[in-house]
């Protein structure tokens, strides 16, 4: 019988297998590369700035978001912050839903793909078609069929030699690397249980209805993104995928058999908070017993902790604080600790440069996948297995992209009810 560190291992060793296969691509020595950006919010000017830290031959020439306002307050912040590596002409600047398209068909050759969620697929086929590499954020998409299209974009991103590194940050963090190396590698025996714990406090709000009544329906959900299943895909998914992203990893990348769980809106109850829950627990089975119990929460005044912990024969570990107790004795990582944001993109442009181009494809479509399965089941009140979450049916794509009524049907935006709601 396979023990589990055994399924582990060899999960990991045919990932590794399979990545080395990826065809080479050479991208002009020491030229300059020239990097294009989607989503101007907080995450994508950070990483606008980690892909030009990563190699001073890096130029940014093509900025998009879908507001000129969202787009001119990161123009202006980012030519200052990054000097000569700043060179975003007004005619490279683009806006609105098809923004993005002009962004393919500039000469960029790597693209960051940092809007909300709910567009990454598109996004990600439309670089992947134009022959772009990617650094693409975390989560890939809201629901199954995004996912899917994500997982065969994935696949023409290998054939075709182009580079696609997910935003998942801690799998480049040194410290979680070693750490989570050294449990595989048996630190505390086998792998009996993890908790997974992102508990945190209250995120932005930008503003109310009442508050801009200029806004059309579309464009107040697309302000406040975080609070709608079909933007976000629930905050389990947008932001808890870190944890579960680990727990994946510590599996040897391989999905589990079924997920349930419970979750609801104690807190943030009024509409403005569109149809996402503030709490969910969900337990995920794997098919060697292993269990991976995981809560998310964002409320203020409680008890806040972000931290994965691993229960195995012989010990315990804590990944993000890089510890492993073990035998009586406590393993501190010791090593460097440089930004993951930076170390992210350092492999990303070496990939790219080296010919050797790194692909995510796999990992980040399971946690996606992972994290939607979780919402199914907090929002359904059902156990949900992988294969029903994989093959799910729910599309939370709305009839057309335009400023206007969001054309999703009513209980796409309604506010799920456990053991009312159904699984699709
Ligand atoms: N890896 C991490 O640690 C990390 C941290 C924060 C955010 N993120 C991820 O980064 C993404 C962006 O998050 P953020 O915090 O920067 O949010 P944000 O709201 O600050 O920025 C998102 C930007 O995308 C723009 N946008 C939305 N739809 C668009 C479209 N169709 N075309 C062009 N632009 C569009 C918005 O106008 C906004 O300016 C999310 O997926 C989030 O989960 C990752």
């Amino acid at each position: 019988m396979t023990t589990r560190r055994e399924f582990i291992r060899t999960a990991a060793a045919t990932a590794a297998a399979t990545a080395l296969q990826a065809p080479l691509v050479h991208a002009g020595g020491s030229d300059l590369l020239k990097v294009g950006l989607i989503g101007c919010g907080g995450r994508g000017s950070g990483a606008a700035l980690n892909a030009m830290k990563a190699d001073p031959s890096n130029r940014l020439t093509v900025m998009c978001d879908l507001f000129p306002d969202r787009l001119n307050q990161a123009k202006q912040r980012l030519s200052t912050q990054l000097e000569k590596q700043f060179d975003v002409k007004d005619d490279n600047s683009f806006s609105g839903f098809d923004g993005y398209k002009r962004v393919m068909d500039s000469d960029v050759k790597v693209v960051l793909l940092c809007t909300t969620p709910h567009f990454r697929p598109l996004h990600l086929q439309a670089a992947i078609d134009a022959g772009k590499h990617v650094f693409c954020e975390k989560p890939v998409a809201v629901d199954a069929p995004g996912v899917r299209k994500v997982l065969k974009t994935s696949e023409q991103a290998k054939e075709k030699g182009l580079a696609l590194v997910s935003g998942l940050c801690w799998r480049y963090d040194l410290g979680v690397r070693e750490t989570i190396k050294r449990i595989q590698d048996g630190a505390i025996g086998d792998i009996i249980a993890i908790q997974e714990n992102y508990l945190t406090g209250t995120l932005w709000h930008r503003g109310t209805r009442e508050e801009h009544p200029e806004w059309s329906e579309m464009e107040y959900q697309m302000r406040n993104w975080m609070y709608y299943t079909w933007l976000s895909g629930d905050h389990n998914v947008e932001q808890h995928i870190h944890s579960l992203d680990k727990a994946l990893w510590l599996m040897g990348d391989q999905p589990p058999v079924a997920a349930t769980g419970l979750g609801g809106r104690q807190v943030r109850t009024g509409e403005q908070w569109g149809n996402i829950y503030d709490h969910h627990a969900v337990v995920y089975e794997w098919a060697n017993g292993v269990r991976v119990f995981s809560f998310t929460r964002q409320m203020a005044g409680c008890k806040n902790e972000t931290e994965d912990i691993i229960f195995g024969t012989k010990g315990q570990a804590q990944v993000i604080k890089h510890e492993i107790t073990s035998g009586g004795e406590t393993w501190r990582y010791k090593g460097d600790k440089p930004s993951m944001y930076d170390v992210e993109h350092v492999e990303l442009f070496k990939s790219i440069r080296d010919g050797k181009p790194i692909n995510n494809g796999q990992y980040m479509c399971y946690s996606t996948m992972l994290a939607i399965m979780g919402r199914m089941a907090t929002y359904t009140g059902q156990r949900v297995t992988w294969d029903e979450a994989m093959n799910s049916k729910l599309d939370l794509t709305p009839e057309s992209y335009e400023f206007g009524p969001v054309k999703l049907p009513p209980e796409s935006l309604a506010i799920a009810m456990p053991g009312k709601t159904k699984l699709t």
